[in-house]
């Protein structure tokens, strides 16, 4: 059984209009236990809403569509937000979310946001030993737990707050971590720590199996075990991080792949795919591929013929001319 399984799952943003946003179209994929799904796609692809999706957590505007969402073989479907925070988050699957500064209430000092996520999920011990088990966990991350336990946010540099954030995501040893930009908006040298550290905590099998999402190619090429790439709400393209950094098939796959690798070091140069326009509007119904008005080898038939995500050798491609 997987550890995680997405299974056609659309969502929305229902608009103070009554305009319904349809930020995530049909995705679905599983994840095995100890593997790292990375999933990347320029902004506004629906990264962030795919993961509130992942979570079970809609809180209005955003809506389930359809769909499903397993962890080990559970639907996270049609239960309250107080049964999938007492029962799932944190303890099973926990997310580092986007922005660490937002993520951490600033009148709140570091130790009692850790006290509450241990009260929420019902762990006994007396304040001696639950203040034990937290300094424990925030020495084990490298933080100068006396220090930092006794701050608020604001005291704290912006590595501190989101190795704290970490922290806290993972002290009930989530199997799952779904880390969203967990490094965007940091400077570079913090961002390798942070990512070294959450390295460091799979390495200690504090979890096991983690989804990444960035927009940073070159790091998901050193990490991932597979990567998704989406476009306009959909996955056009999921394989190994081999096939998709290297043997790209989808036409969106190969100008993403261009612009963002041919920089690096050891890579090949190959000439950028350059992309004119945008992607489509989300809130107005689409036809055909969503792709095909950028795409430089889209044929006559691609604007009025929806694309089905389907297998290609060892991959699943969203482009019927793809091979
Ligand atoms: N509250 C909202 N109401 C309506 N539309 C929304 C809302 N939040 C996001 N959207 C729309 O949903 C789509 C997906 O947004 P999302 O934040 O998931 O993208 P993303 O891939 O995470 O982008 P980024 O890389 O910038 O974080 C976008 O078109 C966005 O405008
Ligand atoms: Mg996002």
């Amino acid at each position: 059984m997987s550890v995680f399984e997405v299974k056609d799952l659309s969502l929305h943003y229902l608009t103070r209009f009554g305009q319904k946003v349809h930020a995530v179209s049909g995705v679905s994929f599983a994840m095995e236990e100890g593997e790292i799904l990375g999933i990347a796609g320029e902004s506004g692809c629906g990264k962030t809403t795919l993961v509130s999706g992942c979570m079970g957590l809609f809180i209005p505007p955003l809506h389930p569509t359809s769909g499903d969402v397993l962890v080990g073989g559970e639907s996270l479907m049609n239960r309250t937000p107080e049964d999938i925070r007492e029962n799932v988050l944190a303890k099973k699957v926990s997310m580092i979310p986007q922005g660490a500064f937002n993520a951490l209430n600033p009148t709140r000092k570091l130790k009692n946001l850790a006290f509450d996520v241990l009260n929420s999920h019902k762990i006994s011990g007396t304040k001696k030993e639950l203040y034990q088990m937290v300094s424990d966990r925030f020495d084990l991350i490298g933080l100068d737990s006396k220090r930092i336990l006794n701050s608020y946010p604001i005291q704290m540099t912006a590595g501190e707050r989101q190795r704290s954030v970490i922290g806290i995501s993972t002290m009930l040893n989530p199997k799952m971590v779904i880390a969203d930009e967990p490094t965007s908006a940091l400077d570079v040298s913090t961002q390798k720590r942070i990512i070294k550290m959450i390295f460091d905590l799979l390495d200690k099998k504090i979890f096991s199996t983690m989804m990444f999402i960035t927009h940073e190619l070159p790091l998901l090429r050193h990490v991932a075990h597979r990567i998704a790439i989406m476009y306009a709400g959909e996955i056009v393209e999921i394989g190994t991080t081999e096939q998709i950094v290297f043997d790209g098939r989808h036409p969106y796959t190969k100008a993403l792949m261009s612009s963002t690798l041919s920089a690096e070091p050891g890579q090949k140069q190959q000439k950028p795919i350059a992309l004119e326009g945008a992607p489509p509007d989300l809130a107005k119904p689409i036809t055909g591929c969503r792709f095909a008005d950028r795409c430089p080898v889209a044929q006559d038939d691609c604007k009025d013929t929806n694309q089905e995500i389907r297998v290609v050798g060892e991959r699943q491609v969203r482009c019927k001319y793809a091979q």
